[in-house]
């Protein structure tokens, strides 16, 4: 009888490592973390730095490094951070070259290793990479969702916060659309403990914070020369906990939409509940005119990459 839960991390650089951490810490399960031969050894670094760490914090899991696929098998929840990140002035889709053979070897082999696997991607152009491992594997769309919405609803949270002098911890705000400069803050659904952010913020400040918000990443990277990893890997995690805790969560994730929000065949992010059915449930919130046609700008960008993605078989 299965009683652990098996959580394989695909890419062992820097969201990889600090997942590992993070699902180790919360004990959510044990955790394989791979790479390709050639980064094997960073992987099983990683890990042996992990179990040990364990036995300062007294966590109890299980952390194992490998560079072969089938040490993957039989997991509960995979996370895929395969592929590189951005460099200083690059945008998420100058990624699309590189990390697209990168995601279709890593599809092939999470079908035939980890068909029953719940999937995040988070590897960029997010939107884009998250459709292609899905068209590319056949999985349940039920099954594969990605990471953006949670991470950029973090960074727009914390500057709200930071602009009304509130606690991060009382501030509710969601960002929707593609994981992309073009990513729709949702005013309307935005409150201090309750309180609509407009009304506490002048419409002056929210205009920069959305601003910020929408070019977050990017701020990162020019500061690091490399993209974020705490962040994205905390956010992963929140998802990865809600289906393997069965929480239920409402959270803003990449999922594929059939109709909703007017968008067919596509993955955008979207109000999703996650528990242990995957998506269980996509949102359609009441959005304004304006929210509305941010929507279609942003989805309009995302289409633009996946038509590229589509063309290149
Ligand atoms: N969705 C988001 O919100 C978000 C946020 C930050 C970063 N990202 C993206 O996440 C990805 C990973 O970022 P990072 O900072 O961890 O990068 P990183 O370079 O530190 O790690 C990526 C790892 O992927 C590995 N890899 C390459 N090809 C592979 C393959 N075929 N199979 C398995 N592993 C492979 C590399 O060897 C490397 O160790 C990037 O594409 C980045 O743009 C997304």
């Amino acid at each position: 009888m299965k009683t652990r839960k098996k959580i394989s991390l695909i890419g062992a650089g820097n969201i990889g490592g600090e997942l590992a951490a993070l699902c180790a810490r919360k004990e959510l399960g044990d955790v394989v973390l791979f790479d390709i031969p050639s980064r094997a050894g960073v992987a099983k670094g990683k890990a042996l730095d992990l179990e040990q760490n364990g036995a300062i914090l007294g966590y109890d899991a299980k952390i194992s490094g490998t560079g072969d696929w089938a040490d993957c098998a039989g997991s509960d929840v995979l996370i895929i951070t395969a592929g590189i990140p951005r460099k200083p002035g690059q945008s998420r889709d100058d990624l699309v070259a590189t990390n697209l053979p990168i995601i279709r070897d890593v599809a092939d082999n999470a079908k035939k290793h980890c068909p029953e696997a719940f999937v995040i991607v988070i590897s960029n152009p997010l939107d884009a990479m998250v459709y292609e491992f899905m068209r590319k594997t056949g999985f349940d769309s039920k099954k594969v969702v990605g990471m953006a919405g949670v991470l950029d609803s973090a960074r727009f949270s914390l500057f709200l916060a930071r602009e009304a002098n509130a606690s991060v911890k009382d501030v509710r705000a969601m960002v929707l659309g593609g994981h992309g400069d073009d990513m729709v803050p949702i005013l309307s659904a935005c409150t201090i403990n309750g309180v609509p952010a407009s009304q506490l913020i002048g419409k002056e400040a929210l205009d920069a914070i959305i601003k910020r918000t929408r070019g977050g990443g990017g701020e990162i990277v020019q500061l690091m020369g490399t993209s974020a990893y705490y962040a994205p890997a905390s956010s992963a995690v929140a998802m990865a906990e809600s289906y393997l805790l069965d929480q239920k969560r409402l959270l803003p994730c990449a999922a594929y939409l059939t109709g909703e929000y007017g968008y067919n065949d596509m993955y955008m992010g979207v109000p999703v509940v996650i528990g242990a059915g995957g998506v269980e449930k996509i949102l359609q919130l009441e959005l304004t005119e304006d929210e509305k046609a941010m929507l279609a700008k942003s989805a309009k960008s995302v289409q633009s990459v996946v038509d590229v993605v589509k063309k290149a078989v």
